[in-house]
């Protein structure tokens, strides 16, 4: 029975072409294999993996991906909470993974205004603190943080969504203590902590146009002063309609015209009603639970995978008809019970965004994406 199996299987990978006879590949069966030739596939990971707690999704990652990005144990209030005090043992159990793995490796992140104590922006009487003090802060911190993962963490997100909705340079205490200029400043310190670091600029919404041209003013004024922004990291998080194809393109297009790369973070896609229509990610949002808002809490019926499946299977395609400018694309997560869409922007429901479901089985959206690895659109 088995020889007869295996002389089957040998028999559908000989195919004749013309008088010749050729040995066809089989079928990839992973991610990171269907789309070896495009890009990498990336999944953020956090303390649950790299416990061991969650050995199904341990599992799982080291089968399919080969890019990890770390969820929250580089954040400032996780690695640095305190004035000289750093937490590294998560960080460093993250890096020890990826390395044990030859996984590609993405810092996130280092300058950002949410999941900064506040500490960061105050004098020692808790008014706002200075310039130079800020900057000397900023400094020290990505000196340290980068410097010792120099050479072993490949990525850093280095500013996190410093752009407005409206796409004017956000106002957070980092732009109201140093100036617009702390893009720069953050880039320049973490070019110099580690020069052979891929640095990223990472934001949410950057296919709606006046987002995606605050991007793109920020990076050429950045060059027009000699600043190099490696890639333009656009954070994934997605709904059932939202992006457009013409926007997402767009906005690929737009960066890599700046001689940026592109990295899709982030990826994930809810299907949940969206009370307000707001497409965007912005962490310190959140709406008053009603159920009406939760339907799915029995499963997700079929025409609604339908629509994840088909959705994915757009934007991968778009993905890989611009593979040329896409360096990686990563997942916000293993599995639906573990993303944070359970809880954004209403906490405590069901979604439904990711590849695999609450039991770590591939859904119809896992093979949307296989099948758009192979660029047939
Ligand atoms: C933003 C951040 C991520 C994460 C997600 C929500 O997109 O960049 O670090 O906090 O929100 O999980």
């Amino acid at each position: 029975m088995a020889i007869k199996k295996s002389l089957l299987a040998l028999a559908c990978l000989v195919t004749f072409a013309g008088n010749s006879c050729r040995v066809s590949e089989p079928p990839p069966e992973t991610l990171k294999d269907a789309y070896k030739d495009h890009f990498l596939i990336g999944v953020a990971i956090g303390r649950f993996q790299l416990s061991g707690r969650d050995s199904m999704g341990l599992m799982l990652l080291e089968k399919q991906f080969n890019s990890i990005t770390a969820d929250n144990m580089m954040k400032w209030e996780r690695i640095h909470p305190n004035p000289g005090i750093y937490n590294f043992e998560p960080a460093d159990q993250f890096v020890e993974f990826g390395e044990k793995h030859d996984m590609d490796m993405v810092g996130h992140c280092l300058v950002w205004h949410n999941q900064t104590p506040a500490w960061v922006f105050q004098d020692e009487s808790g008014n706002p603190t200075v310039r130079d003090t800020l900057l000397q802060r900023m400094h020290d911190h990505i000196f340290t943080v980068v410097g010792r993962y120099r050479g072993k963490v490949h990525a850093w997100d280095v500013v996190n969504e410093a752009i407005g909705d409206d796409g004017q340079m956000r106002r957070t205490p980092w732009s109201e203590i140093i100036g617009d200029d702390y893009v720069q400043k953050a880039i320049e310190y973490a070019r110099e902590a580690d020069p052979g670091a891929i640095l990223i600029l990472n934001d949410y919404s950057l296919p709606n146009p006046e987002k995606r041209d605050g991007m793109v003013r920020l990076v050429k004024d950045l060059q027009s002063r000699g600043v190099k922004v490696d890639a333009i990291g656009m954070q994934g998080h997605y709904q059932l309609y939202y992006p457009s194809t013409d926007h997402l393109e767009a906005a690929i297009r737009a960066f890599a015209e700046l001689g940026c790369r592109v990295v899709i973070t982030e990826m994930d896609i809810n299907v949940l009603p969206n009370p307000t229509g707001r497409v965007d990610a912005d962490v310190a949002r959140q709406e008053e639970f009603q159920s009406r808002y939760n339907p799915y809490t029995a499963g997700l019926p079929d025409s609604v995978q339908l629509q994840l499946a088909e959705q994915y299977g757009r934007l991968f395609t778009v993905f890989v008809r611009n593979a040329d400018k896409i360096d990686r694309v990563t997942f916000w997560g293993i599995h639906d019970g573990s993303s944070w869409k359970n809880n954004f922007p209403v906490r405590g429901r069901t979604n439904y965004p990711l590849l695999y479901d609450r039991q770590y089985q591939p859904k119809l959206a896992f093979d949307y994406v296989m099948k758009a690895a192979a660029g047939s659109d």
